[in-house]
């Protein structure tokens, strides 16, 4: 049941979940919470507005972490090493640099999509080309039918792949967009010329905007001056980046971008919700700053199952004070222009 309609994009409230940090919504057996924040367990995922998927490319990639999941007991502190040098907990936040590790959007359609059909679903996606982001709207249009799940998220502005999207962003959205049977959303940066991106998007036929992305950003070991993350920038999520987010999601708005916008940046609590819809979010996500917390923490699953349920429910009944529907109400789709689609081959990935 949607009961929200941001510009074609169907949520069943405006409380969604961020990009990856469920996984790809469902574990990979009721033992092994694989992918999956251990504290997911404890709330019912199809409750949410959405839930985003980890981002999916064509091929499966190990990025900077691994796919593998059949660790013996005697190699878990390889693992664990493996493991901190693609996530680590920071003043205020975390440092992550998975690098776009994932399972490949074939084996995600086999092994997870008929798993995760109570939910309402945004796949995020993420290319190297717009020859792989087409790819990637192909097989999508193929195996969800309109109205299946709520939207495809493009994510081309992850640093963590260490990659230009923005040299490729137009030749991707112009491409892309005019093929997919879903609504699309684009994930800004606010690394990037995020302003200058959604006014694209805005003449692209983009439906809505996620804002924002993980901050590019350093941490070093003081005494070796190594880095903490395996590709030396990774990028910083949770309390820390919160005003960050709201900066975006107000200079967005006040260069006049009407799109939807969800806003995650380190959002845990009701006020922060209602912080990001003053700002001129329409909807919100639950990242990092919920999902991750110290291992010893993950024992209070419960509780904070509990906790979650509740801001569910407070999001689901929030009544948006009047200055908050009129500046709601003026959010008018952006008109779709027909683009023309260049023929020939597309820029090649280099990552
Ligand atoms: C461990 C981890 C993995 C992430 N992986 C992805 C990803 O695969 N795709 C993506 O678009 N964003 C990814 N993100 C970024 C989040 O979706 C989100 O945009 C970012 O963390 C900021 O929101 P937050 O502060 O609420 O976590 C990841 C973040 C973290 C912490």
């Amino acid at each position: 049941m949607a009961l929200i309609d941001l510009n074609g994009v169907k949520l069943r409230n405006r409380l969604v979940t961020s990009a990856s940090l469920l996984g790809y919504g469902a574990s990979k057996s009721k033992l092994i919470l694989y992918g999956l924040s251990p504290i997911a367990q404890w709330v019912p995922l199809e409750r949410f507005g959405a839930v985003t998927t980890r981002t999916l490319s064509v091929q499966p990639r190990e990025g900077n972490f691994s796919l593998r999941e059949d660790w013996r007991l005697t190699e878990f502190p390889t693992m664990l090493k493996m493991y901190g040098r693609a996530l680590r907990e920071v003043d205020g936040g975390w440092m992550n640099a998975f690098g776009w590790c994932n399972i490949g959007i074939e084996r995600y359609f086999e092994e997870y999509y008929p798993r995760t059909s109570a939910q309402n679903r945004i796949i995020s996606v993420g290319g190297f080309s717009a020859e792989e982001m087409c790819s990637l709207v192909e097989t999508v249009n193929s195996r969800a039918k309109p109205g299946e799940i709520a939207a495809v998220e493009f994510n081309v502005s992850c640093h963590n792949v260490n990659f230009p999207f923005e040299t490729i962003l137009e030749d991707v959205l112009r491409q892309s967009v005019p093929l997919s049977r879903h609504p699309i959303i684009l994930k800004l940066s606010p690394d990037l010329d995020y302003v200058a991106q959604a006014q694209l998007a805005e003449r692209t036929g983009i439906a809505a905007l996620t804002a924002i992305n993980a901050v590019k950003a350093l941490r070093l070991d003081p005494e070796t001056g190594e880095p903490f993350m395996k590709n030396r920038f990774g990028s910083i999520s949770g309390r820390a980046i919160k005003p960050i987010g709201l900066r975006v999601v107000a200079e967005l708005r006040d260069a006049g971008v009407k799109l939807p916008i969800i806003a995650t940046a380190g959002i845990r609590t009701y006020d922060d919700c209602r912080e990001f819809f003053w700002a001129g979010a329409d909807a919100v996500s639950l990242g990092s700053a919920v999902w991750l917390t110290k291992m010893p923490l993950y024992a209070l699953g419960p509780l904070e199952g509990l906790r979650i349920r509740r801001l569910m429910g407070r999001v689901a009944r929030y009544e948006a004070p009047t200055q908050i529907r009129e500046a709601w109400a003026s959010h008018v789709p952006a008109p779709v222009e027909p683009v023309a689609v260049p023929v020939g081959p597309a820029e090649g990935a280099t990552a």
